[in-house]
């Protein structure tokens, strides 16, 4: 037998709640895993940020990033250990940079998943480059923003093309908003897309590894109230679409991390925002999910090590447009995507790992969320995220929401 230890890292900005579960789950479950005459044991890691040599290896065998998407030096730092040292990353930062939300759905609309009417306007305010106004006066095309909303129809939303955190989203009902609305989005490249309107309710899905979670989702709650304990709101064949719009996504992106929105009107389901590389899996966010997605995030990054999974940094969509681009119904197709996504994410030789390798991994995770050690991270988020006043009350209703998870898993 020979040792083996991984090192697992966390890019981490300021967000202290779910890195120190992760940690303290991973420490408390030590597991030594015998597997292929080798023992496997783990390690965690919070990563900092310094110079680094381009030739150094990394220290690291995976990690889990929610810094680079806007700091500059980890950025490179994952680029650089992705390409020289294989190192297994959540989410693979080329298509995560380079693919913003527009990207994703026009690869989602060539797939012919059922995303609403969608196009993409001209800036209102320019870039600011010298060439502009020659290349402007010879190559754009005036045009008139209430004819584009047109094609469109209304209500419709202007958003964002790379959108984020609700930024710049505006729902819109005439050409009156319509023109303020874009006279006020100024440098920022905008989408307008038809709403779906009356949509019976709102599925999000969180995303890890080959693990979903179809979660009941009110966007206009406030943040403690905007997932519902609903374990049975949609029927079983529309939650499974919903998942497998979820898993091809991140298949078709190597996105391993991943949330996705979907709007389900009359049995059909409409993905309106699936690029959320690297989500909030905030305790007040996600509440009572928590422990379900603090469970996956370890078991996953415990399988792509020990396994040695290979991370995948190519998209190859030829295998996804051969099913796009052939004859099949929406469901023939779905039902195939279904298929590749499956076997992106090896879901058998995970299901099986988890059952044979991870046996004693969840009686670990009910005793660490039952435990005082976790009880005292919640506290803290709670009295760091919300006013004093309503430290007693937000202490109350999320401890009650965490017991409940303890308790159902009987
Ligand atoms: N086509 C649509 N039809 C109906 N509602 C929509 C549509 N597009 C956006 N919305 C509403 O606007 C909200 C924000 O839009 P979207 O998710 O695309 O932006 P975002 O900036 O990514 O927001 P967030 O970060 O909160 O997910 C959605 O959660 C939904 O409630
Ligand atoms: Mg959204």
């Amino acid at each position: 037998m020979t040792d083996t230890r991984h090192l697992l890292g966390l890019l981490l900005g300021t967000e202290e709640d779910w890195p120190g579960a992760f940690e303290q789950l991973v420490r408390r479950y030590d597991p030594a895993l015998k597997v292929g005459g080798t023992t496997h044991r783990f390690d965690v890691e919070r990563i900092t940020i310094e110079p680094f040599d381009l030739r150094q290896k990394s220290r690291y065998d995976l990690v889990v990033d929610r810094l680079a998407y806007w700091y500059y030096v980890p950025r490179e730092w994952l680029k650089k250990v992705a390409l020289m040292d294989d190192v297994y990353l959540l989410n693979n930062p080329f298509t995560f940079q380079s693919m913003e939300k527009h990207a994703a759905y026009c690869a989602m609309i060539r797939l012919g998943l059922k995303v609403p009417e969608t196009w993409l306007v001209p800036h209102k305010q320019p870039p600011d480059n010298p060439r502009f106004p020659y290349t402007a006066a010879k190559y754009n095309r005036f045009f008139d923003i209430a004819e584009v909303a047109d094609n469109v129809g209304y209500p419709l939303y202007m958003k964002p093309y790379d959108g984020g955190a609700w930024v710049g989203v505006t729902r819109i009902k005439d050409p009156d908003e319509l023109r303020r609305a874009y006279d006020e989005s100024g440098e920022r490249l905008m989408h307008l897309q038809a709403s779906v309107e009356g949509f019976d309710v709102f599925a999000r899905s969180l995303s890890i590894g080959a693990e979903t979670m179809v979660m009941k989702f009110a966007p206009d709650r406030p943040m403690h109230d905007r997932y519902s304990v609903d374990h049975a709101f949609l029927d079983p064949a529309i939650g499974d679409e919903v998942v497998t719009i979820g898993r091809v996504v991140n298949a078709f992106f190597k996105w391993e991390f991943n949330s996705c929105e979907t709007l389900v009107r009359d049995g059909q389901v409409h993905p309106i925002d699936y690029a959320n590389a690297c989500p909030d899996v905030a305790i007040t966010s996600l509440h009572y999910y928590f422990p379900w997605a603090m469970s996956a995030l370890v078991k996953w990054s415990i399988f792509c090590t020990t396994t040695g999974r290979k991370p995948r940094l190519d998209l190859d969509t030829a295998r996804w447009y051969e099913v796009a681009d052939g004859e099949g119904s929406y469901d023939e197709k779905i039902a195939a995507y279904r298929t590749l996504a499956d076997d992106y994410f090896e879901q058998d030789r995970y299901d099986e790992f988890v059952a044979t390798s991870l046996g004693d991994f969840d009686r670990v995770a009910v005793d660490y969320f039952a435990s005082g050690d976790f009880d005292k991270l919640l506290v803290e988020t709670v009295t760091s995220t919300f006013p004093p006043h309503e430290h007693e009350k937000f202490v109350a209703h999320y401890r009650g929401l965490l017991a409940a998870w303890v308790r159902d898993q009987g």
